[in-house]
């Protein structure tokens, strides 16, 4: 059996959250998609302590922002879109900074030939791997797990896994930017940017400015719960990511036009972004 070394407290935990909220919504007769990987951390995970943490902060954020867990269902239903859209238009490179036990390496029908790069920790990357390969889940894609803090260095080991920038790539930024400061977010965009080549598409998460204020004390204590931090918000997605050389188009995570018929909380929460990449073709890549 494949040794399983449980992410510590702290923002790693936070992904065993977020896969367990994907397990809650595979559950659902009419679930908007079915991620086996959850279950599989479920199962693997059944006689660790972390995982009655887990439960007490999945039942707080119930009973303190009801209907705020059907927000992850939307927002990975609506990446999952996104990314196959790209994955049909021709784009074959995928990368996930933190992907946490994101399982869309084993559960989306991708074409042949998709390579897909999933960013997390040095305690993340080993446990994800170890993972996916004592569930025997077989893989949708060429998976390649690359262990990086994302406020360091991260090209370097992204390249060294044969991440190709000359490609066009799916960057995939998910439940991370609020976690670091603006700083260590910009400098992030600034590498994707830089890393991109013609044809890239971006998708993020960002928190909205309010969930630093009142408005956001209920879920913000049940982050803190977990060991984590919100250290950014903001409001002017399609500034910013224009200003890094992105197009955007930009969705309140409660807007009913992604929402797949469910309604999220009324809190005002998150956006979900994508972005086309506008740097001329002619532009040098990194
Ligand atoms: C809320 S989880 C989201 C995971 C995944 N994107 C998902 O949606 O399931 C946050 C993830 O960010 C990762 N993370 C936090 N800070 C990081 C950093 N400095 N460098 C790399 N990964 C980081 C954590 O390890 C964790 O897996």
């Amino acid at each position: 059996m494949v040794e399983l070394q449980t992410p510590s407290i702290g923002v790693g935990q936070t992904a065993l959250f977020v896969a367990w909220m994907r397990q809650l919504e595979s559950d659902r007769p009419d679930a908007l998609f079915r991620d086996p990987l959850a279950a599989a951390m479920l199962s693997a995970l059944a006689e660790d302590p972390v995982l009655a943490d887990v439960a007490e902060v999945i039942k707080q954020t119930h009973d303190s922002a009801a209907g705020f867990p059907t927000y992850f269902a939307v927002r990975t239903r609506f990446f999952d879109d996104e990314v196959i859209s790209a994955t049909r238009r021709g784009v074959r490179q995928v990368v996930t900074l933190a992907a946490g036990v994101d399982g869309r390496t084993v559960r989306l029908d991708l074409p042949a030939g998709t390579r897909w790069f999933e960013v997390d920790l040095p305690e993340m990357t080993p446990f994800k791997n170890a993972l996916i390969e004592r569930s025997g889940l077989p893989l949708a894609c060429e998976r390649h797990g690359v262990a990086a803090d994302l406020r360091e260095d991260w090209r370097t080991p992204l390249r060294a896994a044969g991440f190709d920038p000359s490609q066009p790539t799916v960057w995939l930024i998910e439940g991370l930017l609020m976690y670091l400061t603006d700083a260590a977010g910009d400098a992030i965009l600034t590498g994707v940017s830089e890393l991109s080549a013609p044809g890239s598409r971006l998708m993020l998460e960002h928190l909205k400015a309010a969930m630093l204020e009142e408005e956001g004390r209920p879920v913000r204590e049940r982050v803190e719960e977990q060991g984590a931090s919100w250290l950014s918000a903001r409001d002017d997605l399609t500034s910013w990511m224009g200003g890094h050389g992105w197009s955007a188009r930009v969705y309140a995570g409660d807007d009913p036009r992604i929402g797949y018929g469910r309604a999220v909380a009324p809190l005002p929460a998150c956006w979900l972004a994508t972005g086309t990449f506008t740097r001329p073709a002619d532009a040098p890549v990194n």
